[in-house]
């Protein structure tokens, strides 16, 4: 098998504090951002790689690109370490931080896209016909004599994209690049990010706080919390492993009182509609039998856990099981 293109052994990021304590003295305090991180992503996946707020993404996207060095650990992408090899794997690899753009701000977009092809040395027709695909496929030609600066944050982002495609990379970064875009701009990134993924092969590390992009878009869920991995699978997977229950929706030709079968709670009910509960092990076409005996049924569907329930579920219950783990350290 092929080693893969991004590559993290236990790897782990200390940054030292120094904060005043009193008038003159000064303490050190230590914070771990990554806490023993590894993963493995193999070319050509789409991988989400999620967790709250502080938990480790940024600093593990900067280790990445060679803008911060690992405290310990190894990181190999493609083959090449970004803190020995950083130059050359500029050439390689797209970045994209959605809170801040690579774009020259006072220029017109055009002008950053010239910039960036003398920056990569691009030979002049390939650019050309890259970038025409590219202003083509992100709709990006009615404002490339705009300002950076002028441009609203959807029309930024897919600038942003552009500029980090721009000189054909393997590899692709991208930290929270829907942050404050609306659902049409979300939806067109995501669409663009399965297109370059699927036509050119480009592999994808995704940071996102919108777990809807990821349903849409990823092979793969890597959740992390707190600088470690707690959850590594599809989508799916961990649906099956976090969300335990599915609903049944039915609506009722008129209005009933909640069903109480057995292995199902109502969860809600609204006029005659009702949303029953059930475990996912338990046979849905037994349930809605039953159901069904109960009263008339005008319509019913499954519906499946909410990606947010279930991440929500993942953070929980790696906390508890990391409490239980540091009580039994201390026993
Ligand atoms: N340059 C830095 N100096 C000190 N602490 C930092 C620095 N960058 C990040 N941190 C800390 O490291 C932790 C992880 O941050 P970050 O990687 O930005 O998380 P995320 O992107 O998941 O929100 C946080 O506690 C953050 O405050
Ligand atoms: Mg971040």
């Amino acid at each position: 098998m092929s080693e893969p293109l991004i590559r993290l052994v236990d790897v782990r990021k200390t940054f030292v504090l120094r904060e005043r304590a009193g008038r003159i003295r000064r303490t050190k305090r230590e914070v771990t951002a990554v806490d023993g991180i590894s993963l493995d992503v193999p070319a050509g996946q789409i991988c989400g790689y999620i967790g709250p707020n502080g938990a480790g993404k940024s600093t593990t996207v900067k280790i990445l690109t060679g803008i911060l060095t690992a405290t310990s650990g190894t990181v190999r992408v493609a083959g090449l370490d970004p803190r020995t090899r950083r130059v050359e794997l500029t050439r390689r690899v797209g970045v994209v931080f959605g809170q801040r753009t690579q774009l020259w701000w006072d220029l017109p977009l055009a002008d950053s896209f010239e910039l960036l092809r003398h920056v990569y040395r691009r030979d002049l027709a390939d650019h050309r016909s890259r970038l025409s695909t590219l202003v083509e496929v992100l709709d990006l030609g009615a404002f490339l004599a705009t300002p950076v600066r002028q441009l609203s944050l959807g029309q930024r982002m897919r600038g942003d994209l552009a500029a980090a495609l721009l000189h054909a990379p393997e590899v692709l970064y991208l930290d929270e690049p829907t942050i404050g875009l609306d659902v049409v701009s979300k939806a067109r990134v995501g669409e663009f990010l399965r297109r370059v993924n699927a036509e050119q092969g480009v592999t994808v590390l995704l940071t996102t706080h919108d777990l809807a992009d990821v349903e849409r878009l990823c092979d793969r869920l890597v959740v992390i919390d707190r600088g470690r991995v707690i959850s590594d699978g599809t989508v799916a997977q961990i649906k099956q492993t976090y969300g335990r229950t599915r609903t049944l929706l039915v609506d009722f030709v008129e209005p009933q009182a909640p069903v109480t079968l057995q292995g199902i709670t109502a969860v809600r009910v609204d006029g005659p509609r009702q949303w029953l509960s059930f475990d996912r092990t338990t046979s849905a076409a037994q349930l809605i039998a039953q159901v069904m005996q109960e009263a008339s049924v005008r319509d019913l569907s499954i519906e499946e856990p909410h990606i947010d329930d279930v991440v929500r579920q993942v953070y929980g219950l790696a906390r508890e099981q990391l409490l239980a783990a540091e009580g039994e350290d201390r026993a």
